[in-house]
């Protein structure tokens, strides 16, 4: 496994990799949310690049950028154990040197859910997002449904600007007893984690609403509120019934839904989001 920083030695390094590349950006910390996606990478591919960089730009002033958790030699223990062929990991020189002056920016989707909490975050994604593909230049991306917005404005992106790299994107990885994974969870303490899992029982509660034939979305949303309101350590910051495409807010649920929430435990912020389709079979 090649280790690379610079983007000149990854370019002679990619250079060297014949047949499909498929691509896994991260910003480290790798957990098994980060390795499926490398799994089906590995599958689908000749090659995988991973990356690790914690870009400073889709963090907002006082958020967690210093604290966010980092182990790289773990994180490349773990990519070399996969598979994995290159793993980039750039650093604010190389990805935003003196006088960078260029963005790449979704102007309507990004306005809603995570945007709206977070003004800023996806013209950071979006623009280091499309410097990862310029530098690793892939056939395939993979993106976790995890950051469910995040994989409907770099599709909205990757479309708009005619990117010549397929978006794949990858479920949610639970842990065992329901919470999703992320670097985050490493922030909580001992009893906030103990909490944390009434986000995924929230909104499989909210499913099984569904399934019984509710298709109110506001008591959808106060039936979510209501389970996590029982959990003194939680504080919901959203709790949104959208369509998975156009991630607008609805009234009515017919086919489909993206149900999504932000919750504070402590100081940690927690995403959670499940998507309902009234036929399975649906895409
Ligand atoms: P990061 O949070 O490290 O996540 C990297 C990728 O792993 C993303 O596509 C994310 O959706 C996916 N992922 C995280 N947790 C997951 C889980 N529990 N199940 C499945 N997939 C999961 O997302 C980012 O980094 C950054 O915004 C990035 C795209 C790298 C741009 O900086």
């Amino acid at each position: 496994m090649k280790i690379v920083t610079e983007l000149a030695e990854l370019r002679v390094a990619r250079r060297a990799l014949d047949g499909s590349v498929g691509l896994v950006p991260t910003m480290g910390y790798l957990h098994a949310g980060h390795l499926s996606l490398v799994e089906r990478a590995k599958r689908e591919n000749d090659h995988v690049i991973a990356t690790i960089y914690v870009n400073p730009t889709q963090f907002e002033p006082d958020a967690d950028l210093d604290s966010y958790p980092r182990d790289l030699e773990r994180d490349f223990q773990l990519l070399r154990d996969a598979g994995v062929a290159i793993v980039w990991t750039p650093n604010d020189q190389v990805m935003y040197p003196a006088g960078y002056q260029t963005w790449v920016e979704v102007t309507e989707i990004t306005q809603l859910l995570e945007g709206a909490q977070r003004p800023g975050h996806f013209k950071g994604v979006t623009t280091i997002v499309t410097k990862l593909f310029n530098g690793a230049q892939p056939d395939r991306a993979y993106f976790g449904q995890k950051d469910a917005q995040q994989v409907a404005v770099i599709s909205q992106m990757t479309r708009d600007l005619m990117l010549p790299i397929d978006i794949v994107i990858c479920p949610l990885v639970r842990e065992a007893d329901g919470l999703a994974m992320s670097s985050r969870n490493a922030y909580l303490t001992p009893s906030q984690r103990q909490a944390a899992p009434i986000l995924g029982h929230s909104l499989s509660a909210a499913i099984e609403q569904l399934e019984n034939g509710e298709r109110n979305a506001a008591a959808l949303q106060q039936h979510i509120l209501q389970i996590l309101r029982s959990e003194p350590l939680t504080d919901p910051e959203y709790v949104s019934i959208a369509h998975p495409d156009t991630l607008l807010e609805l009234e009515t649920v017919a086919d489909a839904a993206l149900l999504s929430m932000a919750v504070r435990i402590g100081k940690t912020r927690l995403i959670d989001n499940m998507i309902w389709r009234a036929n399975e079979n649906d895409l």
